[in-house]
């Protein structure tokens, strides 16, 4: 990849949208590993009080829902992944106990202490791992938990190539061991770290994008923004396949001491 690549922030954000907003997820993950994730929460009963940050049109908050008992608030800054993560609620008839707002995770209105639960997968690097980590403890119960997954490195050293990728991409990338430590050091108890297998990014993610790309392609023909959002999917997933040894998704939980 070359240094003048733009970055995926750069394009237009309705577009990134529309093309991430008829799949099932918008980042890695997998209906497995979110169930996997709540077998180490503890603590939650129906009135419990959970909030998924960046939960975009709510898959993984679907099945929190349908394993875990509670409350959920899900909160995105795009209204036009709530819409959708409203109705998906609806469909699964889980509206009385999941409700999508719009809102960022930088500014949150929840009360101190509200909170059993904080979920957050693939978007805690929206504000920063450690930032999140930090300024998100404070809404939790004593004894509370945040679960998150964040990209993190496998190893200590990797090809020049995905590093410079990664460093651009998101300069907080970090081996496992150093986020575990920045995990304890916000003031959590590190209850479990897993590493989320390969079918989450490959089956779960890149596999549903494919078709979806042909029909965004078509649907905007000669737009630049639709190409560049495309080949930027194709060249990370293709960077996914050529690296997975080096990097993936870390599920991090702790509990707020
Ligand atoms: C990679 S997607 C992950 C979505 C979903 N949690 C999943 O795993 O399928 C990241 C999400 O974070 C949302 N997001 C970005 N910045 C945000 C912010 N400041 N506050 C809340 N959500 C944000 C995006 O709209 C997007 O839905």
């Amino acid at each position: 990849m070359s240094n003048d690549n733009k970055s995926i922030h750069e394009f237009d954000v309705n577009l990134i949208c529309e093309y991430f907003a008829g799949m099932e997820r918008q980042g890695p993950g997998s209906p497995e590993v979110t169930i996997d994730a709540i077998g180490f929460i503890d603590n939650l009963t129906d009135e419990s009080r959970i909030a998924d940050l960046g939960c975009g049109t709510g898959g993984q908050t679907m099945i929190l829902a349908q394993h875990a008992p509670g409350v959920i608030t899900g909160i995105d800054l795009f209204p036009a992944f709530i819409d959708l993560f409203n109705a998906n609620a609806a469909k699964h008839n889980l509206q009385n106990r999941v409700k999508g707002i719009v809102g960022s995770m930088d500014a949150l209105s929840f009360q101190d202490e509200e909170l059993d639960l904080i979920w957050s997968e693939g978007a805690i690097y929206n504000i920063g791992f450690e930032r999140g980590l930090n300024e998100w403890r404070r809404f939790l119960k004593k004894g509370g938990y945040v679960a998150v997954t964040e990209a993190s490195w496998f190893t200590e050293e990797r090809p020049e190539e995905i590093d410079r990728f990664w460093v651009e991409a998101y300069p907080e990338i970090d081996t496992i061991p150093n986020k575990v430590a920045q995990l304890q050091k916000a003031g959590y108890i590190p209850v479990a770290t897993f590493i989320l297998p390969e079918n989450c990014w490959t089956e779960h993610f890149y596999a549903p994008q494919v078709a979806a790309q042909e029909a965004f392609l078509n649907k905007y023909p000669g737009n630049k923004t639709a190409e560049e959002l495309v080949a930027y999917q194709r060249q990370e997933a293709k960077l996914y396949d050529k690296y997975k040894a080096f990097y993936g998704y870390v599920f991090y939980i702790g509990k707020k001491i």
